[in-house]
């Protein structure tokens, strides 16, 4: 008997279940035992409190479109996993003990940064692990692609494309801001997908003086919107000169709902021109898998299956220069995936008149 766990945590994303279903099909079709799928529920939640679902192949049929996640998720940071709870046993220590109660043979964790932390922890453990990685953040170290970034970009994207026209129809000009938590995936490439003419990422800190010039330089030229792609995450110079704490305490001091609110009343008061704010906000994260992620998170999938059946655990399955990989979890563990300011793609956005808000036009 083949006992497999499998779980899905964080930030839910587009591909979770398109994802879930390749390991579970490769493992179905290929096993020459049988196999008992145990699916916990909201994510390490489930595996903390045993709560947990038998699943079979029908559960995994016909949900390769389908957004979101059959097995729900939540959020358990993995500072609080030792914590000892009412009944002094540890969360860590109720995971494991659930593992062994099972006999699972092994835990499949779909997963973003904090998720593989914790993954990581159950693997030195003792437990047969295997990640996945996931976030529509595209910010987790060891992989060059994440299942559900390409979902999300091309919502952000739509969504700057449809401000367009009412900004050009009104002459306004508009902050979008996009997710990414600390870095600048999402906005860089929705950005520069989407025709924007600033794009602020937390990679790259910004001064207001640049950012207005570019929307009084395309007020000049006769263009009578601009478009600022704003990570949620976005800092300024004088921001990123601060020691940790403080920009910290700065930003939970902060009174408007967010980074985009603040760029947006700012270039309103220095440019005089009529600012909006557009959020897409979760819808990021919502709806179907775009096809990129649907063939991406049956690869990844599909080689977390192989893997199973040959025995293999404690890595994660990742995505390098196009291939499907097995990066060891300890390599990733703990670590996030920034954008290089130096990559390719913002010298070329650079040369495209894009601007970072780092410099004056030139
Ligand atoms: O990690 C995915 C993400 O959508 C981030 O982009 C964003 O900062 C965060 O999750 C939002 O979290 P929540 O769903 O808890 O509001």
């Amino acid at each position: 008997m083949l006992r497999i766990g499998i779980l899905t945590s964080g930030g839910d994303c587009q591909a979770l279940n398109a994802t879930m279903r390749g390991i579970v099909k490769t493992v179905l079709l290929g096993s020459d035992e049988p196999v008992e799928i145990y699916g916990f529920q909201d994510g390490y939640r489930g595996l903390i409190d045993s709560n947990f679902r038998m699943l079979g192949w029908s559960d995994f049929s016909g949900i390769l479109t389908r957004g979101g996640t059959i097995l729900g998720t939540s959020r358990v940071p993995f500072k609080t996993i030792d914590e000892v709870d009412e009944d002094g046993v540890s969360k860590v220590e109720k995971m494991i003990h659930t593992y062994h109660k099972l006999k699972l043979d092994c835990l499949c964790v779909l997963g973003g940064n904090g998720s593989t932390k914790t993954a990581n922890r159950l693997s030195n453990e003792g437990l047969n692990v295997i990640a996945l990685p996931k976030t529509i953040d595209n910010d987790t170290w060891g992989t060059e692609l994440t299942f559900g970034f390409h979902s999300a970009l091309e919502i952000a994207t739509k969504f700057i494309d449809d401000i367009h026209t009412t900004a050009s129809s009104h002459g306004r000009v508009f902050v979008i801001e996009i997710m990414g938590h600390k870095v600048g995936w999402i906005p860089l490439y929705a950005g520069v997908a989407g025709g924007a003419d600033v794009i602020l990422i937390p990679e790259i800190p910004y001064d207001m003086d640049n950012v207005c010039e570019v929307v009084e330089q395309r007020t000049k030229g006769g263009a009578n919107f601009a478009i600022i792609a704003v990570a949620e995450g976005a800092i300024s110079k004088e921001e990123a000169a601060l020691p940790k704490k403080e920009y910290k305490a700065l930003v939970e001091s902060r009174t408007s709902p967010s980074v985009a609110y603040d760029i947006a009343s700012e270039v309103a008061a220095r440019t005089g021109r009529e600012v909006r704010v557009g959020i897409p906000g979760h819808t990021q994260r919502g709806g179907q898998p775009c096809p990129y992620d649907r063939v991406f998170a049956t690869q990844v999938g599909a080689e977390a299956g192989q893997a199973i059946l040959a025995r293999e655990y404690g890595f994660m399955v990742a995505d390098i220069g196009r291939k499907i990989v097995r990066v060891p979890l300890a390599e990733v563990a703990g670590k996030l995936k920034f954008v290089d300011p130096e990559c390719q793609l913002i010298a070329h956005a650079r040369s495209v008149g894009i601007s970072f808000g780092d410099m004056p036009i030139s």
